[in-house]
């Protein structure tokens, strides 16, 4: 029977076999066997309590299938952790560890165990790992596990627990791993609120890890290797979602489903060159919101939809070469806007629309293209000079005559679109090419463009005030005449004001 058990034993303990061979012949007591000198197995159904004469120089006792049914150590031992799978063990009086303060990881699994007697762990306080697992617990004695300030891993598998309080867990302040699957916890008495994981080695989320942690505010999964997250996973109550420094490649839309008291989510530091439009869509609540230092390319218009909250987004650090005017359209509340390390070389017309004067924006380190479509970004910088910050490192990366100028030092006629090929390369059509759009003082703030469809000159002026449009035409024919052409152009009635095209066909 006993040999069984240790064949056993070596399977599930992982011990070298040669154990076997080089077993001590010291004084290794009663049915025990030493596998090494630190080391002590006792697995024998004759036992009947813990062996009174543990060697000095053991560290780790471990009894299994035994029918040792109390624990208790009559003298002082040096032991760093106690393993007892399988005993009859049902109760654990308040002195059973008085003898073990060195005591590291403790483990009683496997038993009938229904009762720990408060104050059992109070010498305990080197524990950091305590597995009680697959016992008959329904209830933990409140303020019991107050003393294990160092734990890092608690399991209560298989249990009957019918209430965990955040009374239990509150003192635990070095908690990483909680594992509570398989108890009767009921959603409105589990109320662990903070979990964090953080700096492990948690590579995925299976279904359903989360869904026992009904009250769960806050997770911390920062600085692990999680990859990919499938749909679900994280419980409806969260308000804050940190997955910071993980590997997260690409993200299903559906991934955080409708988490809609979520406030905070960190997908910092992934490895993410895209994130489906839909992503965040019944987010409602977010107000943070922070996806810097990935490789995100492209941003869909509608990706922050709805968000009527959200207040501050981190998109620094990625690689953003264009950005669509209404990206920001719903975000009335926006007070800080990183945009700092990405490929930018213009900001669309319009893009700070939805900015108060007390927003805060990182634009630097971006490769400008200082040409007269950033002047709209020029007249924004003068207009909220104090939003943003490090404007001294806005510089102009092209065109050749103003490399490396700050943009903000620029002469609003040194943003200027030289030729009218650059402006007509905006649009398809070829254009005549003998044609000047010559620039007054006045039309800093109108850009045209001429094209010449099938015949038909066409002159396309992009405002920047909700004003007519007045353009005069001067025809010079080869005969030496002249003649002169006139035209209004009514701002369209109903039109949003602030981001208009008028088109005039002459
Ligand atoms: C076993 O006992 C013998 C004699 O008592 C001793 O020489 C030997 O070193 C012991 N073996 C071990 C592994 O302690
Ligand atoms: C948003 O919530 C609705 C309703 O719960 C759900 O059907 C939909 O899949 C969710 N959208 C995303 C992108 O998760
Ligand atoms: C950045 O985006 C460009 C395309 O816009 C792509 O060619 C390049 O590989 C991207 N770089 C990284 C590091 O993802
Ligand atoms: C301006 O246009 C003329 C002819 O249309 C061209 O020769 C010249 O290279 C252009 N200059 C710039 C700076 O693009
Ligand atoms: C100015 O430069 C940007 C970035 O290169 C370009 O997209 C835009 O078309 C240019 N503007 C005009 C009016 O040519
Ligand atoms: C230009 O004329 C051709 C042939 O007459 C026609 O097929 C084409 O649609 C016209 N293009 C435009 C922009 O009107």
């Amino acid at each position: 029977m006993a040999s069984s058990h240790t064949i056993i034993l070596f399977a599930l303990l992982q011990l070298p076999f040669y154990g076997v061979l080089s077993r001590t012949n010291a004084t290794c007591p009663g049915p025990c066997q030493c596998f090494s000198i630190t080391t002590m197995i006792c697995s024998d159904d004759q036992m009947m309590a813990l062996p009174a004469d543990i060697p000095p120089q053991v560290r780790t006792l471990i009894v299994v299938a035994s029918s040792v049914g109390a624990v208790a150590f009559r003298e002082e031992v040096h032991l760093t952790k106690l393993v007892l799978l399988n005993n009859p063990v049902n109760m654990v009086s308040s002195h059973a560890f008085e003898q073990l303060t060195g005591l590291e990881e403790l483990e009683i699994s496997g038993s009938p165990l229904m009762a720990i007697e408060s104050g059992a762990f109070q010498t305990l306080c080197k524990l950091s790992t305590l597995l009680l697992n697959n016992n008959k617990l329904k209830i933990l004695p409140p303020g019991i596990l107050d003393v294990l300030q160092r734990l890092q891993t608690l399991q209560l598998r298989g249990n009957g627990l019918q209430y965990l309080g955040t009374k239990h867990l509150h003192n635990l302040h070095n908690l990483q791993h909680l594992d509570l699957s398989f108890n009767q916890l009921p959603s409105a008495t589990l109320q662990l609120r903070i979990l964090s994981l953080r700096g492990n080695q948690v590579t995925n989320l299976p279904q359903g890890i989360f869904t026992q942690l009904k009250s769960l505010e806050e997770l911390n999964l920062r600085d692990n290797r999680v990859s990919e997250l499938s749909a679900g996973v994280f419980p409806g109550s969260l308000k804050k979602l940190v997955l910071r420094g993980n590997g997260l490649v690409q993200l299903p839309s559906t991934a955080f489903g409708d988490l809609r008291y979520l406030t905070h989510l960190d997908l910092s530091h992934n490895r993410l060159s895209t994130i489906p439009a839909e992503l965040l869509q019944n987010l409602s609540s977010l107000e943070y919101f922070s996806i810097s230092a990935n490789q995100i390319s492209e941003l869909h218009g509608t990706s922050f939809q709805g968000l009527l909250n959200l207040k501050t987004i981190h998109l620094q650090a990625n690689n953003l070469s264009f950005l669509e005017a209404d990206l920001f359209k719903d975000q009335e509340e926006m007070s800080r806007l990183f945009l700092s390390r990405n490929r930018l070389q213009s900001l669309p017309y319009g893009f700070f629309e939805s900015f108060g004067i007390e927003s805060l924006v990182q634009l630097h380190d971006n490769p400008w293209h200082c040409n007269c479509s950033l002047l709209y970004l020029r007249e924004w910088l003068e207009y909220s000079s104090g939003a943003v910050e490090e404007v001294s490192q806005i510089l102009c990366f092209s065109p050749e005559p103003v490399r490396g100028k700050r943009l903000a030092s620029l002469g609003k006629d040194q943003l200027v679109c030289t030729n009218s090929s650059e402006a007509k390369s905006r649009d398809d059509a070829t254009g005549p090419t003998d044609v000047e759009i010559s620039t007054s003082a006045a039309s800093k703030t109108k850009h045209c463009s001429l094209q010449d469809i099938n015949g038909t000159l066409v002159i396309k002026c992009r405002l920047m005030k909700c004003s007519n449009l007045k353009v005069e035409t001067h025809f010079h024919l080869v005969d030496g005449s002249t003649f002169t052409h006139m035209q209004t152009a009514k701002w369209p009635k109903h039109t949003q004001c602030l981001s208009g095209t008028v088109t005039l066909t002459v």
